[in-house]
């Protein structure tokens, strides 16, 4: 049976990547792509439907447009914020900590995609492997952290992590073949990681498409016993 696929957050440099992995394996049947843009680009393949992850009721109101009896053998939130061109970058220390940030960087990276898997894991298909996808990042794991830092993104990886996990035990009591999973992309271009690009080693930056790929191989591979964890692009498992 052809697959039936989720991308939320499909504007972004990753999340649009997915979207064109997907859109040329012959597998998959269906993309519906969730953003913030405007447009309304429909063909037999993709469909565009509208959401604001920082408004439970857009996201809620996106679940309503799916056509009656849809489910996903792939639902993939690649949302995301590190800064903005307003106030929000990744404090360097203390003192560069504000409620706003806070409110903003954990908003985006943990609320948004919590309340994604609310409206969105009853969409889950049940009679056979199903996978929800978070894009998470190495620096939400506490026993990683060596550098400190990145206040208000590491914790709300973190705190997306711990979600990541519940859903994954909550979940398994009524749909046995649902995964729920972590990915860290590795340092993909993009808007979030233009500013710190400088700082990695030319083979180390890669490609949205190339991240989108093997992240995608990671999800391919995937059983129950997984559900629950955090892996990044090479199938690497982080630990907490
Ligand atoms: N790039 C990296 O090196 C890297 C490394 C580790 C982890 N990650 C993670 O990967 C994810 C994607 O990052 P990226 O590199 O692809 O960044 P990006 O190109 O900046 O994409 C982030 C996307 O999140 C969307 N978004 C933000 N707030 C939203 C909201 N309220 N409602 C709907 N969409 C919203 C943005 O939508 P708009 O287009 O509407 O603004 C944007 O398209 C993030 O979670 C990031 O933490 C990235």
């Amino acid at each position: 049976m052809k697959k039936t696929v989720a991308v939320i957050g499909s504007r972004g440099a990753i999340g649009n990547a997915v979207v064109d992995t997907l859109l040329a394996d012959e597998s998959v049947e269906a993309v519906f792509k969730f953003s913030r843009a405007e447009n309304t680009e429909h063909d037999d393949k993709v469909k565009h439907i509208f959401i604001d992850i920082e408004d439970e009721e857009s996201i809620k109101q996106a679940t309503e447009s799916l056509p009656e009896d849809t489910k996903f053998d792939l639902i993939f939130v690649a949302t995301g914020i590190l800064h903005d061109e307003k106030n929000v970058f990744p404090e360097k220390s203390i003192k560069d900590i504000s409620f706003d940030k806070l409110i903003k960087v954990l908003t985006i990276n943990t609320i948004g995609p919590t309340l994604v898997g609310k409206y969105f894991i009853p969409y889950l298909r049940k009679d056979s492997k199903s996978t929800f996808a978070f894009l998470s990042a190495r620096v939400g794991s506490i026993s990683d952290n060596k550098l400190g830092g990145w206040y208000s993104y590491r914790a709300s990886k973190t705190a997306l992590n711990q979600i990541i996990r519940n859903f994954s035990i909550e979940v398994a009591r009524s749909n046995k073949n649902a995964i729920f999973i972590g990915l860290q992309p590795g340092t993909v271009k993009s808007f979030l990681s233009k500013p710190f690009e400088k700082n990695v080693k030319s083979e180390n930056l890669f490609t949205p498409e190339f991240s989108a790929k093997k992240m995608l191989e990671v999800i391919e591979k995937l059983d129950s016993s997984d559900s629950g964890k955090v892996f990044a692009w090479d199938g690497e498992e982080i630990n907490p």
